[in-house]
């Protein structure tokens, strides 16, 4: 088997209409016209083709840029921006020969016949002769003679920022971004029981390391086909997110803010760890607040959702302190590549900016919403230090009533690397995602 098990809906003859969906899919993301959640949401379609459709657009995103390489290769002018559907569906083709088990006929067969669904009939002669072109090459192989943004598959600025802040470690950084993620999930009841459950349904699992509820599937699953999804009992979340409500804590009676919630992850993981805990998600885009919602009513606990911006408390908040505030802050999403192989072909060194000065906006202005005593946990799921520990660092310097607590992770501490504020967690091909977690108390201050 050359790669990825993937099967055309059959129903679908050959699955032609599902490559047309996806090329469309993928020329609104190579646009940015939308991320590929948003565009997979745009382009709806037969639901049997759904996870065909999904698992060709995320599996390409992933290796796109090692394809745009060798696709242009062949091609005599850059791809015009009216014609991205056609370029994404070369990139579609590379990716079904190079990383799936698609036979190379049919998948060339199929991606060409697409052409017409997508109204290019013309470009028919050009993308059989690319695509055959693409069956004898290696695109898969490492070869230190490639552009590093081919060879590695990330953007050069963003290269640079890893090669910079993990000299040692940039490298197994890229390797997990570019993996399949495993399917990770938290369990409610004991882990025991609930591996035992998986067992008897026929489902291969084992346990994480690093946290008392997580489980990892052999193999992804639909989650409809897992015991215990419909009633929460099982959620669908990171080894390294799981981390995140423990270090805040929780206890009955006590307020919490979260106050980047959606899609409501952590939320639902505090509620479901203390339901006796008053808590509020906020968020700044209604339609995932709506995602929180569904999330909660799923789980059946009690949050409050509410759609407000975490930088102007005045606008949602009622004036009673919280015992506890989780900033999980927008960022780079650097340590979650594999998980949002999209923003490789979106996220631009311009970005970073803005993302830094929100982070620190919404810790100052969370901040005094914090009561003394209380306890604030800001996390990313960034690996570059300057949303980071430089963030804390500065918020630290600025307030002397912030103190910076020690982070143990109990079960697998030597994982963590510690920084100057805070704790690391790289990414893994294997395991968690890549996380930072720092832990600040509010004290009283001298004056
Ligand atoms: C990393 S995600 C949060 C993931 C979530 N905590 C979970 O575990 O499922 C960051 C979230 O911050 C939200 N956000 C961005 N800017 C915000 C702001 N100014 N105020 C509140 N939320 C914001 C985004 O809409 C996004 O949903």
């Amino acid at each position: 088997m050359k790669g990825h098990s993937l099967s055309p809906p059959e129903a679908q003859g050959e699955g032609v209409a599902a490559r047309v969906r996806a090329a469309r899919v993928l020329a609104d993301v190579l646009a940015r016209r939308a991320t590929l959640p948003e565009a997979l949401a745009r382009h709806n379609g037969p639901a049997a083709d759904d996870s065909f459709v999904r698992e060709l657009c995320f599996g390409t995103a992933r290796h796109a840029l090692r394809l745009d390489h060798e696709v242009r290769r062949h091609l005599r002018q850059a791809p015009r921006a009216k014609d991205l559907d056609v370029h994404a569906l070369l990139l579609l083709g590379g990716y079904q020969l190079a990383h799936t088990d698609v036979p190379d006929h049919a998948a060339v067969h199929a991606t060409v016949a697409a052409t017409a669904g997508l109204g290019k009939g013309w470009a028919r002669g050009l993308v059989n002769a690319v695509l055959r072109k693409l069956a004898g090459a290696d695109l898969r192989g490492d070869d230190p003679s490639l552009p590093d943004v081919a060879r590695f598959g990330l953007p050069e600025w963003w290269l640079q920022r890893l090669r910079d802040a993990w000299p040692q470690d940039w490298q197994a950084i890229v390797n997990a971004g570019n993996a399949r993620p495993p399917m990770t999930l938290r369990t409610r009841r004991k882990r025991s029981l609930t591996l035992a459950a998986l067992a008897d349904a026929g489902i291969a699992a084992h346990a994480g390391t690093l946290s008392d509820t997580a489980i990892y599937l052999e193999q992804p699953l639909p989650v409809t086909a897992l015991p215990g999804f419909a009633d929460g009992e099982l959620s669908v979340q990171d080894e390294g997110a799981q981390l995140a409500a423990p270090l805040l804590g929780a206890a009955p009676g006590e307020r919490i803010l979260d106050a980047c919630a959606a899609p409501g992850g952590k939320a639902l993981h505090l509620a479901q760890m203390e339901p006796a805990a008053e808590i509020l998600a906020l968020d700044v885009d209604p339609r995932r607040c709506q995602r929180i919602r569904e999330n909660v009513a799923r789980a059946g606990v009690t949050i409050d959702v509410r759609t407000g911006d975490g930088r102007t408390p005045r606008q949602w908040w009622d004036g009673k302190p919280f015992d506890r505030i989780l900033v999980d802050a927008p960022c780079s999403a650097t340590g979650i590549l594999r998980r949002q192989p999209d923003i490789r072909l979106q996220r631009e060194a311009e970005d970073m900016p803005e993302l830094l000065r929100l982070q620190r906006d919404l810790l100052r202005n969370l901040w005094p919403l914090l009561r003394i005593g209380g306890r604030l946990l800001y996390c990313t799921c960034s690996v570059l230090a300057e949303e980071n520990e430089d963030v804390i660092g500065a918020f630290l310097a600025e307030h002397d009533d912030a103190l910076c607590l020690p982070i143990v992770f109990g079960n697998a501490p030597e994982q963590a690397r510690p920084r100057a504020f805070g704790q690391q967690l790289l990414p893994t091909v294997a395991e968690h995602d890549g996380f930072y977690f720092a832990l600040l108390e509010r004290r009283t201050t001298a004056a």
